[in-house]
């Protein structure tokens, strides 16, 4: 009887360290889902300050992992909330679209399809090494976005054209297969990345 008492308690005390354990391993801070509207950053008055401000705010969802899962650092994008490494393996390629053999295309078709949970786009494709995000600060970010040697010879107005039409941001809004929309609507982040054009483009320390 004793013995059968212990073996429960030492398997309750197991599961616990267990659920410990995964507690742990989740990331601490669940994703923002609201943007603060740019227009309420007008009260600052220095205009160094108000575009940091407000790239800072732009970056709830630059950071996003919907955003950052395809600007990774290495060859392979990640996926999920978590940003785990892709499953399978799979890499950037010549020209992003993946090796010859392993496509993206293979397995991302033009659209979401969410029966396979497998996100889609006509253009889904890893971006450029030069626009890695993956472990940057907003500050690194912010220097990334408006060098033209990195950006994709992009002025700031092609910056703010990207964010508000291109359709692999605005997938971001949409992911399908019950992931995780990048926060606010696609007009707020346009509005904040426009709003932090006009301030200057100043980017936010470090
Ligand atoms: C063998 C099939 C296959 C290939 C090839 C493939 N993917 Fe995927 N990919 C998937 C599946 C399935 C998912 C959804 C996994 C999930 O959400 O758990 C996914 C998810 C993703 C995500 C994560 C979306 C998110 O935010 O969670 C990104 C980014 C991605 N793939 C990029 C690419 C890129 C870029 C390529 C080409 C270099 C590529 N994939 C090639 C099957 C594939
Ligand atoms: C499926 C992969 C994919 C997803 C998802 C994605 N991007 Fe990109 N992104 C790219 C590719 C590819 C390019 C390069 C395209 C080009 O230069 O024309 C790019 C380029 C950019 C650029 C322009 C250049 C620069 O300096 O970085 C910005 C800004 C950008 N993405 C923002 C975003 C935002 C914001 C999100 C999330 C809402 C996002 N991307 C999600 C693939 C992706």
């Amino acid at each position: 009887m004793r013995s059968a008492t212990l073996m429960v308690a030492a398997a309750l005390a197991a599961t616990i360290l267990t659920m410990a354990e995964v507690t742990k391993a989740q990331p601490s801070a669940t994703p923002p889902s609201t943007l603060r509207p740019a227009a309420s950053f007008s009260s600052i008055a220095n205009a160094r300050d108000r575009a940091a401000a407000l790239f800072q705010e732009a970056a709830k969802v630059l950071q996003h992992p919907r955003c950052v899962n395809c600007h990774p650092r290495g060859d392979r994008p990640t996926q999920t909330d978590r940003m785990r490494p892709h499953e399978p393996l799979v890499v950037r390629g010549a020209d992003g679209h993946g090796a010859p053999a392993l496509a993206c295309k293979t397995c991302h078709g033009d659209a979401n399809y969410d029966v396979a949970g497998v996100p889609g786009d006509p253009h889904w494709q890893v971006a450029p090494l030069s626009m890695a995000w993956e472990g940057l600060s907003v500050g690194a970010i912010c220097e990334q976005i408006k060098d033209p040697a990195r950006n994709g010879n992009r002025s700031l107005a092609g910056i703010v054209d990207h964010v508000t039409t291109d359709s692999l941001v605005k997938w971001g809004w949409a992911p399908g297969g019950g992931r995780t929309p990048t926060p606010g609507t696609n007009a707020e982040f346009g509005e904040l990345m426009r709003g932090w054009v006009d301030a200057g483009a100043h980017c936010p320390a470090g």
